[in-house]
């Protein structure tokens, strides 16, 4: 099969080199060309200097293996919901059903979003709602640590999306509308990969390509390899490059909305993760705007000659669709529950 020679292992040692956004640099402009350029080549740069302590991120890669380290048992009284929140098991998701034979993502994750009360009347809608939490005393302070990081993630994915809607002529807090990142669906997923070998010519991924669906993606990792991108979708065969994890930095990717948004002229690229036998962690910080934002070209993204490639089409409904197409039913658990 082609995909044998194309994944195999000639692109092994590639390693991308990425442009970096220090989000302390006073010269905005600076900041803007370098984002600019990588989000029209790639759509992945990193991004330093966000204002998230290293000594905090210890802290929640820390209680992330503290959670994984459960017992299966106990992690699966705490299965996602039909709200996307909680934990997913080893295979929960499959993410590229075209080159994924087996039957799914060799990795274990755990989502965290908006906390938003039962009772309270946006709790009716697809991404809002309750957290699943561990019990009290299960793994100590962890609801207060991932809390405090869900909200500082916020605040570094709204400083980016600043200079994204400069680099897009919009106005700077296009992005801080209440219908965008005012109100927006952010999820924060811890991720675990077991230390399985990957192996592209079997179908066997740490996680399948894709895309991430939404406006950006923040990611921090530890220090093994694994993540990949492919500038080129389209090549034949498709070349993979790692992509380097650097202490402190967040690896940032555009998503499929702001491709949407952007009329494609940002890129949202594909990327995958294979395991090379070592544990991995890494955390997902996943930032889409609020559920009834109508997603279409921007102004600045269209023209008579270019006009829009796609319809508009509202945040909750397309990314409702992403996760059916690529998750689990939940009633296959149905035997697990407890
Ligand atoms: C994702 C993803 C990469 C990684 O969860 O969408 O691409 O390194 N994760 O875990
Ligand atoms: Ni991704």
């Amino acid at each position: 099969m082609e995909n044998h020679s194309q994944n195999g292992t000639e692109a092994l040692l590639k390693v991308s080199t990425l442009n970096c956004i220090d989000l302390s640099n006073p010269d905005i402009h600076q900041s803007v060309s370098l984002l600019k350029q990588a989000c029209l080549d790639c759509g992945f740069f990193y991004v330093i200097n966000h204002g998230i302590s290293q000594e905090f991120m210890d802290e929640v890669f820390a209680q992330s293996k503290n959670l994984f380290h459960l017992p299966l048992n106990e992690k699966m009284k705490l299965l996602r919901n039909e709200k996307h929140r909680g934990y997913t098991p080893v295979l929960d998701e499959l993410l590229d059903p075209d080159n994924q034979v087996h039957v799914g993502d060799y990795k274990e994750g755990y989502y965290i979003g908006v906390e938003v009360p039962e009772d309270d009347p946006d709790a009716e809608k697809p991404f809002y709602g309750p957290n699943v939490w561990p019990e009290d005393g299960v793994v100590p302070g962890w609801r207060q640590t991932m809390e405090k990081f869900h909200h500082e993630a916020l605040e570094v994915a709204k400083a980016v999306a600043r200079v994204i809607a400069l680099a897009l002529d919009l106005e700077v807090d296009f992005f801080d509308k209440p219908e965008m990142l005012g109100k927006p669906i952010a999820t924060l997923r811890l991720l675990h990969y077991e230390g399985q070998v990957s192996d592209p010519s079997k179908g066997i991924y740490g996680a399948g390509a894709h895309s991430d669906y939404g406006l950006i993606t923040l990611l921090a990792t530890d220090d093994v390899m694994g993540l990949q991108i492919c500038r080129d979708k389209d090549a034949k065969p498709q070349i993979w490059e790692y992509v380097a994890p650097i202490k402190g930095a967040f690896i940032v990717n555009l998503g499929d909305m702001l491709e949407r948004w952007s009329n494609c002229i940002f890129k949202s690229t594909l990327h995958r993760v294979l395991g090379n036998g070592q544990e991995r962690y890494s955390i997902a910080y996943f930032v889409e705007p609020s559920h009834d934002c109508l997603v279409e070209c921007l102004p600045t993204c269209k023209s008579e000659d270019n006009p829009p490639k796609f319809p508009p089409i509202r945040c909750a409904t397309y990314l409702s669709q992403r996760y059916k197409d690529t998750h689990a039913e939940l009633s296959v658990y149905n035997n697990h529950q407890t």
